[in-house]
């Protein structure tokens, strides 16, 4: 058969060529918001009385049989059409008759795949972020109930200073409350309409973009027809603010690798979220947080694979833009089920507090605060530093810790040493002594959570 295109040419391609021209596998996702935005275009061409009120009333019946035959399962998509657009019109015309071939009046192929990207994606944004609101809600539940739980905080993953499991928790949500930021950042840019810019320069008809615009939820319309055509930033930046969430999402899952390790033990996944090995009976590997971790670098590939193919583009439309679905698609593909699994295994961890104080307990890591008591006392931090320093390296080599160092001892460094340095290196008072905006202290933890909590509860108004 002819393409519906077949003008110049006799529209007749080789095969393989058409195999290798065509994006049906992957844009009939499309479908909904190909079918919604001739919906919406149908009604302003009548609008402006470029189409009879008759013939909107019949594309409009055409159109939504077949949307609600594609979501029932009754009508098939075609792969041997061109793309989506294609397959839509041509069965329209095959159930409506020759009002179908009205449809394609005053927009182009260009505007069209552009409009029902953006609408694609946005929808894609809203869910996105649903999802890291539920992983938001579990990171803030299990930072309540770990507001206390001591372990050690590390720095080049040497233990550094104690900070509460719930403060490392409230970490990550700091991290998925900018992503929930940049993604509704690019959602606004994105919600602009390009449909009215037609293949390229616009069109001689009286059409109205911004009611077109207005009917599909869109903020406002393309300024510029050539941009609006090949303007694919929107898809960048969202693949941009995916590749920063799947990093944090890879970070997050690095720590759950290590922490569920023999050598750490301060978490065991549920059984739903632990894989065996063939061979060795013991193992419980944690394997869905290291396909997360794996599955970051396909978003940046994704990612680096868009910037290429626009690089270079002059304007306007190119079919090298045909290349942009399949990247973004798997990208938000990726993140949605990575964010899936995740969140779950988060919420069916043990948190294994008795571990972590243990962990704690052995790595010296009140020593900045035995520093910080001399100091209170009067001597100055860098002099307070090198005794603090001594009485570590005196510990090792006696194979004791600061705790239970006597205060004779201590008084062999330092005169300015009493009974109450006890309490002042007590692992719990030096967690809670650091009640500084944004530090590990019980209260500071409270405060962060309750400002995360105010801005989920502001979602579900
Ligand atoms: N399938 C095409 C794409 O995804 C639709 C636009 C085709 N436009 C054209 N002039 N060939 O980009």
């Amino acid at each position: 058969m002819a393409k519906m295109w077949a003008g110049v040419t006799a529209g007749k391609t080789d095969p393989t060529a058409d195999d290798f021209n065509s994006s049906i596998r992957f844009d009939r996702r499309m479908f909904r918001q190909d079918i919604t935005g001739s919906i919406a275009h149908a009604t302003m061409l009548s609008a402006k009385g470029i189409l009879s009120e008759a013939d909107c009333s019949a594309l409009t019946e055409g159109l939504t049989g077949i949307l609600e035959d594609l979501e029932a399962g009754t009508q098939e998509i075609d792969g041997s059409c061109e793309d989506i657009h294609m397959f839509v019109e041509q069965v329209l015309t095959e159930r409506i008759g020759e009002v179908g071939k009205k449809l394609h009046t005053a927009r182009s192929r260009n505007d069209q795949v552009a409009l029902d990207l953006r609408m694609y994606l946005r929808d894609e944004c809203d869910g996105i972020s649903g999802q890291i609101r539920g992983l938001l809600k579990v990171l803030t539940d299990l930072a309540e109930e770990n507001k206390s739980s001591i372990m050690p905080g590390y720095t080049h993953l040497q233990r550094a200073q104690p900070v509460s499991f719930g403060h490392y928790m409230m970490a990550y949500a700091s991290m998925l409350l900018r992503d929930l930021d940049r993604i509704a950042d690019c959602r606004k840019r994105m919600n602009i309409s390009p449909i009215g810019c037609c293949a390229l320069a616009g069109t001689t008809y009286d059409t109205d973009r911004h009611l077109e615009a207005e009917l599909l939820g869109f903020e406002g319309v393309c300024p510029n027809s050539m941009d609006g055509v090949s303007d694919r930033d929107f898809a960048v930046e969202l693949l941009s603010a995916l590749s920063i969430l799947m990093m944090h999402l890879s970070r997050l899952s690095e720590e759950l690798i290590l922490w569920a390790s023999w050598e750490f033990r301060f978490i065991t996944l549920s059984d739903a979220y632990t894989t065996g090995s063939s061979i060795m009976p013991q193992k419980r590997n944690a394997d869905m947080a290291e396909l997360v971790r794996g599955k970051t670098g396909r978003v940046y590939g994704d990612l680096m694979g868009l910037l290429t193919v626009l690089k270079g583009l002059p304007l306007a439309y190119n079919k090298d833009m045909q290349e942009d679905k399949e990247g973004v698609f798997d990208a938000c593909d990726t993140v949605k089920m990575s964010l899936t699994v995740l969140t779950p295994m988060l919420q069916t961890m043990q948190v294994n507090a008795e571990n972590m104080l243990h962990a704690a307990q052995e790595g010296f890591i009140n020593a900045t605060d035995l520093a910080d008591y001399l100091v209170r006392k009067g001597m100055p931090f860098r002099s307070a530093y090198k005794i603090s320093g001594q009485l570590v390296a005196l510990c090792m080599k006696e194979g004791t810790v600061l705790e239970h160092l006597p205060l004779s001892r201590y008084r062999e460094y330092s005169e300015l040493f009493e009974a109450d340095l006890y309490n002042a290196i007590d692992l719990k008072t030096c967690m809670e002594k650091r009640s500084s905006e944004g530090g590990t202290s019980v209260a500071s933890v409270e405060k962060q959570i309750a400002a995360v909590r105010v801005i989920l509860e502001g979602y579900s108004e």
